[in-house]
């Protein structure tokens, strides 16, 4: 469907052209004194400078030529603008459009387009914590409007399974355990299909291999020589690594699950490791690489740099690839299976100097043609009260199941108190409660700015939070059930300012996702449903809703709700989560 404003545009840039006056300055915008009118058009203060008049002339003459049924207030004031209300009949007939029409009328402005979300980032072996928290919520929701608006959407993790913390648990387990088969070099047959650790041992070798690494030069080298020989095919350490990966994921699994979180592809680094000396040598081949220092780099530094890029690296001094070796090389991959229209990336904004370097390798070699857009989305930091970055009591990496754990429980704890629900509805509840106020807290938020984690505001069931928005779906649904068949009545036109207030915050669903996608920015969807559910809970105290005696108008205000309810669950699901029928 047209936007609105597209369509006044339109109709004022006509009555313009009607009244003898070029087309182009009939622009309409969303009115800056909304007690004036809703929408106006500035354009008679300009062609005045043109036709050399006075602006209200040209004003005077241009409302006389715009259709009076579009509008229920067209005014030309001093100096020369032209302020607007629209009409009830407009009103009605665009919202019965956007009620009836698939996806509210939102235009697919990705049909036939392709991009690849490269989000979540978690590396094997090491538990999820807090930091792999914003680019799950975040890149999920980018993810879920990226599919509402048509484009073919692929969602990958990208988990970093190939790097040094892989050597350095195998190194590690080789000193704790010699005697297993995996390291012995002359042993020809099968592996055991157990891994010779669990989940939790294996969450205890990391860390420890990491402190290790720190003090112990020659175990340095060891987890090195076993990264290499890892990523050369060695059978005993790839046969240590598939169980490393089996259980590592299956943890990873269930809480991407919890969060509602779904990639559509599970590749990690070691899958792009294949596409590296094809790339490598064609990098070689092209002088696009070269060498200095031992190592072989390209060269990215641009004239209009104000700040210094180095060289991106592709092999290191000691013959080994790196992190942006791989990302290079997953574009192979990405461009060979998918050729998408765009790559996107959301990782901590610290990295962004790495996707600059890797964004420019890219071009110059022409992994990627000029045309397929990359972006990276680099997201702030989520901080704790004191404004530090977010740590446990003692002072640790919170690890994100805590802190979902720690949510729910303080969630949970409301839910029976306040007696929301039948106890065998208690947990599927607050579990939706939970992932409101998680999601919200970070998603209202601009992505790229860091934030205060506060687990008492983002779970309050009043102000600007993820339960105020289910709150405010809950009671319409609520209204509904007792009101019986809502689904097919059609919209009205407006009974009272109330009613208007909320038909045109209804209106503006489609221009505020457009710049949602535009931005890269869920906190535009939050900052809209905030809106919209106020509007909707200040018509609901303003109305008669359920004991309106004029059956008719009690169906457009059902008619109504039920569009505004349809909308704030359309907007949520965008966002990563979804409403409960009681709260
Ligand atoms: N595993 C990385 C990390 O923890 C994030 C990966 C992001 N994606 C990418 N294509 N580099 O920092």
């Amino acid at each position: 469907m047209e936007k609105i404003l597209d369509i006044i545009s339109k109709k004022m840039a006509q009555a313009f052209e009607a009244a003898g006056y070029d087309a182009a300055f009939g622009k309409v915008t969303v009115s800056n004194r909304p007690d004036l009118c809703e929408y106006q058009c500035n354009g008679a203060l300009a062609a005045a400078k043109q036709y050399k008049c006075a602006p209200i002339q040209i004003a005077n003459a241009v409302a006389e030529k715009l259709d009076a049924a579009d509008f229920s207030m067209i005014d030309a004031v001093m100096p020369g603008f032209i302020n607007l209300k629209l009409s009830d009949a407009f009103l009605q007939n665009y919202l019965e459009q956007m009620r009836t029409a698939p996806d509210f009328g939102v235009e697919k402005l990705g049909a036939g387009k392709t991009v690849v979300v490269d989000y979540g980032g978690p590396n094997v072996a090491k538990p999820l914590h807090i930091g792999h928290l914003r680019s799950a919520i975040i890149g999920e929701s980018l993810k879920r409007l990226y599919k509402f608006f048509g484009y073919n959407t692929i969602g990958d993790i990208h988990l970093g399974d190939w790097g040094l913390q892989m050597g350095l648990i195998i190194a590690e387990l080789r000193c704790r355990q010699p005697e297993l088969v995996y390291f012995d070099p002359d042993y020809t047959g099968e592996y055991p299909a157990e891994a010779p650790f669990t989940i939790s041992e294996l969450e205890e070798i990391y860390p420890a291999a990491a402190a290790k690494k720190k003090e112990d030069e020659a175990f340095a080298e060891e987890a090195h020589v076993a990264t290499f020989e890892l990523q050369n095919g060695r059978p005993g350490y790839r046969a240590l690594w598939q169980h490393i990966m089996r259980l590592s994921l299956a943890d990873m699994r269930k809480i991407y699950d919890d969060l509602d979180v779904h990639f559509e592809s599970w590749l990690g680094e070691s899958d792009a490791d294949p596409y590296i000396p094809a790339m490598i040598a064609d990098m070689k081949e092209k002088g696009y690489a070269v060498q200095s220092e031992g190592a072989w780099v390209i060269p990215v530094a641009e004239e209009s740099d104000k700040k210094e890029v180095p060289p991106c690296i592709l092999v290191k001094s000691d013959g080994s690839a790196i992190y942006a070796t791989t990302d290079l090389a997953t574009m192979v991959q990405r461009m060979q299976d998918f050729k998408p229209h765009k790559l996107f990336y959301i990782t901590d904004k610290r990295q962004a100097l790495h996707f600059e370097q890797v964004f420019r390798a890219a071009k110059k070699c022409g992994i990627v043609p000029e045309e397929t857009e990359l972006e990276h989305l680099g997201f702030g930091t989520m901080n704790g009260k004191d404004g530090k970055p977010f740590k446990t009591r003692e002072g640790g990496v919170m690890r994100l199941e805590v802190l979902i754990r720690e949510m729910t429980d303080f969630v949970r704890a409301k839910v029976v108190e306040n007696k929301i629900v039948e106890d065998s509805e208690v947990e599927a509840t607050t579990k939706k409660i939970a992932m409101a106020a998680l999601k919200y807290g970070d998603l209202s938020n601009q992505p790229t700015k860091d934030y205060v984690f506060d687990m008492d505001r983002f779970a309050a069931f009043e102000g600007n939070t993820g339960p105020y928005i289910l709150y405010t779906i809950v009671r319409i649904k609520s209204i509904l059930a007792k009101y019986g068949a809502w689904e097919n009545l059609p919209i009205q036109a407006a009974a009272n300012v109330y009613a208007k207030e909320l038909m045109l915050a209804i209106t503006k669903l489609g221009p505020n996702l457009e710049n949602a996608l535009r931005t890269s920015a869920p906190n535009v969807i939050c900052a809209y449903i905030y809106e919209l559910a106020g509007c909707v809970n200040k018509f609901y105290h303003e109305t008669r809703i359920l004991t309106e005696e004029d059956k008719s108008l009690q169906a457009g205000y059902i008619a109504l709700i039920a569009l505004a309810k349809n909308i704030l669950e359309q907007c949520i699901a965008l966002l990563g989560f979804s409403a409960p029928e009681k709260m």
